[in-house]
């Protein structure tokens, strides 16, 4: 049984991606907390301490490596776990696109890479363990987006970051209504304003909070919420 409020009861398979720090190691902390099988995935496992010390803990974990934006390691990944099934993908790992981006002052290189790692890489991941999604009885593909993404909200500067978010709304929604049929659930959330290295010391939540938030969230989505934004607290996010 699942420690989660939701719908399905079986122990579940879980990949989150830039699972080293921030948002991600909490989001494997509160999946393993819950009984779960977690494959964690970041650019330097050897490096990866806090998850080191976490599959002391327990043996649910994996750590595969994986920069997000490399074709040839997500190629290894897949194959890797041929024939396993994934019920959550989380795509979380993203960049803040750097310190220059201002309209007299932009750098086209960071926003090219802030492309390459929110916005293309979570498609290039989804599609390339569609199978292993597929294997499942409730599958749900999750990416962390932001609020800083919504064209509902009008707010200045950071146009890197705000252009990549926004475009991954855009492609998790059409890749909604792509994998429909196939009874796939995708969704693009946020996960409120979180004390890590990118949120800073001042923001709103720890990771811990926003990690069981998303947690529920996810816990409890259907094929009715594909498709749609939401927030880490449950509601619906304007796109
Ligand atoms: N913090 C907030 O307030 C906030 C708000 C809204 C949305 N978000 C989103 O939440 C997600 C997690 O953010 P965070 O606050 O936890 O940020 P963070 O502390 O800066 O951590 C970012 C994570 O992404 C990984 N990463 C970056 N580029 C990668 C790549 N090319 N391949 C693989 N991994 C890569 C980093 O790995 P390395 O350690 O190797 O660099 C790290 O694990 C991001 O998508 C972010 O945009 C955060």
């Amino acid at each position: 049984m699942s420690a989660g409020t939701g719908i399905m009861s079986d122990m579940e398979t879980v990949l989150i991606t830039g699972a080293n720090r921030g948002i991600g190691l909490a989001l494997v902390s509160r999946y393993l907390a819950a009984g779960n099988h977690v494959v964690a995935t970041c650019r330097e496992p050897d490096l990866a301490v806090d998850l080191k010390n976490l599959q002391e803990q327990s043996a649910k974990l994996e750590v595969l490596p994986l920069e997000t934006t490399s074709e040839a390691q997500t190629r290894q990944l897949v194959s890797r776990l041929s024939g396993r099934r994934i019920d959550v993908l989380i795509n979380n790992a993203g960049v803040m696109g750097g310190d220059q981006q201002e309209l007299q002052n932009m750098d086209y290189a960071a926003w090219l890479d802030a492309f390459a790692v929110n916005t293309m890489a979570p498609f290039r991941l989804s599609v390339a363990l569609l199978d292993n999604l597929l294997a499942a009885e409730r599958p749900r593909i999750i990416t962390v987006s932001s609020q800083m993404g919504a064209l509902a909200r009008q707010s200045k500067g950071a146009l890197i970051y705000r252009s990549s978010k926004a475009a991954v709304n855009k492609t998790m929604q059409v890749l909604a209504l792509e994998l429909e049929a196939q009874g796939i659930i995708v969704c693009p959330v946020h996960p409120g304003w979180v004390q890590t290295d990118m949120g800073g010391a001042q923001a709103d939540i720890t990771p811990a909070q926003s990690a069981d938030g998303l947690y529920q969230l996810i816990d409890q989505l259907d094929a009715s919420k594909s498709g749609r934004f939401w927030s880490y607290d449950g509601s619906e996010h304007p796109w």
